[in-house]
């Protein structure tokens, strides 16, 4: 993208506690706003504009740039842009997670979803945390696995993978050692069960972490989601609100190709897939909903 005098014109260089202080003009908000999406559905609204922009900043102000113009060209056309995308990345996502975040879906799936598949012969359950930003809903799951069913089924498995598309957040769920933070909805009885304390913070007991897997995945990108398949379980939790309408089409259709038949996708408490799917049968179990694949 061409840098106009006009839009330098824009620009308030103010030195503020020595970072630079520059506008995002609605021009180049827009050049952003379609870059991002076409990059990985994420769509931000015009009221989204300020957060952008000071996500953005943060990024620009480290690598000493001048313009939200110039780090577009940086992240464009620089010989490093394959590297810098996984900052990008970083910048323009929100990872708000912690653990047991949805005890109603977590106990339809050990109560009753597992079960049923169990019913259909299955000794491995295959779930997938798409999106599990640094790894609280990926180590809830296997923690109540553990708790719940592998007591009543010792010969029972279950695989978990987790992904995300920024990178920070994989390898802080590879690490799973956790700040109170995250903790904060963790029952104590699981706290002294499941985590060590570590002067880093809570660290999970390793047989709660050997099932899963975690690796980075952009949901928008065709020929990685295709690599999903085989899943029982699917969940893909508060990252829908974050795409348009064809985003969350075209995210939703492949999450379904990635389910057995018979499987389960669940997704956010305040997410729907109404006019978005119609593939999937809704299920009802207490407090909330899970959408099967027939
Ligand atoms: C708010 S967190 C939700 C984490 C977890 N599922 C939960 O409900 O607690 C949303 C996550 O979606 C990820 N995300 C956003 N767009 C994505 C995309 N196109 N592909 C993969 N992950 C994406 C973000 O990096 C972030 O970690």
């Amino acid at each position: 993208m061409a840098l106009s005098n006009d839009i330098i014109s824009q620009q308030n260089l103010n030195i503020n506690s020595g970072q630079k202080s520059i506008a995002l003009s609605i021009q180049c908000f827009e050049t952003w706003r379609k870059y991002i999406y076409d990059l990985c559905g994420i769509y931000y609204q015009d009221n989204k504009k300020y957060l952008l922009e000071s996500r953005l900043l943060k990024r620009i102000n480290f690598l000493g740039l001048n313009s939200f113009e110039e780090y577009f060209d940086y992240v464009k056309f620089s010989v490093s842009n394959g590297a810098e995308k996984k900052y990008l990345y970083e910048a323009i996502t929100i990872n708000e997670t912690f653990f047991f975040r949805n005890q109603p879906q977590i106990d339809a799936m050990m109560t009753a979803i597992i079960p049923e598949i169990m019913a259909q012969g299955k000794r491995k359950i295959r779930v997938w945390s798409a999106a599990s930003s640094s790894g609280e809903e990926a180590y809830s799951l296997s923690i109540s696995f553990f708790e719940v069913l592998k007591p009543k089924f010792p010969a029972l498995e279950m695989e978990i993978v987790g992904t995300d598309i920024s990178n920070a957040v994989v390898e802080t769920a590879k690490k799973a050692v956790y700040k109170e933070y995250s903790i904060r909805n963790t029952p104590s009885y699981y706290l002294k069960k499941y985590f060590k304390m570590s002067p880093a913070g809570f660290e999970l007991v390793p047989h709660v972490k050997q099932n899963i897997q975690f690796k980075l995945l952009n949901l928008y990108d065709d020929i990685g989601m295709r690599g999903m398949s085989s899943f029982d379980i699917v969940i893909c939790a508060n990252v829908l609100i974050y795409f348009d309408q064809n985003s969350k089409i075209k995210v939703v259709n492949h999450l379904y190709n990635s389910l057995n038949r018979g499987g389960y996708l669940f997704i956010g408490y305040s997410e729907t897939l109404h006019n978005i799917s119609k593939s999937f049968k809704i299920v009802n179990f207490p407090k909330t909903v899970g959408y099967k694949k027939e």
